[in-house]
């Protein structure tokens, strides 16, 4: 009994401790972004949008009902943990000149009622659900809800945004929306359990299963590559209106399927998902499921999607999630990402060494360098370098998790195919250097010491990215071995 993880009793305090310390300055913004409702202050980046997309955008600005704005950490949290808990019924939020206690000084208005009891039981049903089995894996949930916060504290601020308000709603182009349609109707009862990774906190997939129809499945009626070049083709027109840049292709892995009592915890993508777009393609609910989105002047709003509807938004900056159960049988959407291939302002092919969207000598640059030791390249011109390569080594020798993540679902046994220099995707991840890929690919059964002519994967770890610690420490905790290369010198050229 004491061996097993009590999300509630122990580690709550550590999880609030550990995320409330490194943002005495971070604490203040979040503040400041609700105080913050000019829109033209210069905390905003103003940039013109297509009047076509401005035509059709939700007035989400007169909406009488509202009777609080609020912003982060209300509905769920998403800079830090514990959610406000300072009541709009409490006495000094009824009376206009009442002392406000000091303990409530620093947080927002909650108008919702009682949500930390019920983020409390999100974590929590994630943790009993990973230490069922008697394997202890439920502290994996506190890991990754640690993650989660700390990459959405820390991304949005570092990134250049290409909008002024962050999202739009639209109606999806009738092409775009009528390929994704057919392909539904013809194959919407063969959709797949979805698998996450073991402690992930992203949906509670615990509670209540998603379910994918992957666009690139060979195996279903009109699926495959085709069928993904032609959706991308389709929107990416609509995303480049929007932003008024150029945008490459990044990521579309197919229609996921949310049941009765799905949630998504608020989160930014990882880069380079930039420009993105939902589309609901069909669902059946007793009320509108709402996106939570934090635009780009701090507010928090909901964004309800028929059928049809198409929501643009920076994903790699704006805060979005559904922190509210879904009531009803299920909703259908597809993500579709981009990312753009122009600076702000810039006019022509930007060739830097950061991406064009990430502020230098923000927080989340050293991190990026750490993990991109080349430089930034788009991710549709960048090749793995080796021959008789499957989409699961291209996909983790870019770092592409989700995706490598929904092709594993349907494909498990490539997770140890080998290229023509015996290379699994395991040894293209760990030459991307991505942490996320090389555990998705041990947690999938890779062989942690399978030997390539380069060596064994610890060893190429150590070659490839002798800094990185957290690498080879995965490794070793998994077992790995270092065993050099067999005979020195084989395909030393093939790099
Ligand atoms: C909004 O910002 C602009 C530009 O900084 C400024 O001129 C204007 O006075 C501000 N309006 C308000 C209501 O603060
Ligand atoms: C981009 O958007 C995020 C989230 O709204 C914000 O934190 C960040 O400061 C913005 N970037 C710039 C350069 O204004
Ligand atoms: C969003 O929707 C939830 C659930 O319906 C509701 O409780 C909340 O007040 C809404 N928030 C806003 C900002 O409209």
């Amino acid at each position: 009994m004491m061996s097993s993880f009590s999300f509630r009793r122990s580690s709550f305090l550590l999880l609030s401790w550990v995320l409330l310390i490194p943002s005495l300055q971070v604490e203040a913004l979040w503040w400041s972004n609700l105080d913050n409702k000019n829109e033209s202050s210069e905390e905003v980046q103003q940039f013109d949008q297509p009047s076509s997309v401005k035509a059709q955008r939700t007035n989400h600005n007169n909406n009488p009902s509202l009777a609080f704005e609020y912003g982060v950490d209300v509905s769920f949290p998403m800079h830090h943990a514990p959610v406000s808990t300072n009541y709009a019924w409490l006495p000094h939020n009824q009376q206009p000149n009442a002392e406000i206690p000091d303990e409530y000084k620093d947080m927002p208005v909650q108008p919702l009622g009682d949500m930390q009891s019920k983020y409390e039981n999100y974590i929590q049903g994630c943790v009993d659900y990973y230490n069922k089995d008697g394997k202890n894996k439920g502290e994996r949930c506190v890991t990754t809800e640690r993650d989660r916060l700390a990459m959405s504290l820390r991304q949005p601020q570092s990134m250049y945004n290409y909008t002024q308000m962050g999202y739009t709603k639209i109606r999806a182009p009738d092409h775009v929306f009528r390929l994704l349609k057919e392909f539904w109707e013809k194959n919407k009862h063969r959709e797949t359990l979805e698998r996450w990774a073991v402690g992930n906190v992203y949906t509670n997939h615990w509670e209540s299963p998603s379910y994918m129809v992957s666009v690139e499945n060979e195996a279903l009626d009109g699926g495959g590559y085709v069928l993904k070049q032609h959706i991308w083709n389709a929107a990416r027109d609509t995303i480049e209106e929007w932003t008024g840049y150029k945008q490459a292709e990044c990521s579309l892995y197919g229609i996921r399927v949310y049941k009765e009592g799905a949630m998504l915890a608020p989160h930014v993508d990882r880069l380079p998902l930039v420009s993105s777009a939902i589309i609901n393609v069909d669902q059946d609910v007793d009320e509108p499921w709402p996106l939570e989105v934090i635009g780009h002047d701090g507010i928090a709003r909901n964004v309800t999607m028929e059928p049809g509807d198409l929501v643009l938004y920076e994903s790699h900056s704006i805060l979005h999630g559904r922190p509210f159960p879904l009531k009803g049988r299920f909703m259908a959407n597809v993500f579709i990402h981009f990312e753009p291939t122009q600076k702000i302002g810039g006019e022509s092919e930007y060739t830097g060494d950061l991406p064009p969207y990430l502020i230098p000598g923000s927080p989340e640059e050293a991190r990026w360098r750490s993990s991109n030791p080349h430089g930034h390249k788009l991710l549709n011109q960048q090749q793995p370098g080796t021959t008789g390569s499957t989409t699961a080594h291209m996909l983790a020798a870019r770092g592409q998790y989700e995706d490598l993540r929904q092709f594993l679902n349907e494909n498990p046994d490539s997770v140890n195919a080998r290229d023509k220099n015996d290379w699994m995707p395991l040894h293209e991840g760990i030459r991307k250097g991505d942490l996320d890929c090389v555990e998705l690919l041990l947690d999938r059964g890779a062989e942690v010491n399978a030997v390539t002519p380069h060596g064994s994967p610890l060893y190429m770890a150590q070659t490839f990215h002798a800094g990185n610690k957290a690498l080879q420490q995965l490794l070793e905790s998994r077992g790995a071995k270092l065993h050099p290369p067999p005979s020195k010198g084989a395909s030393e050229g093939e790099l």
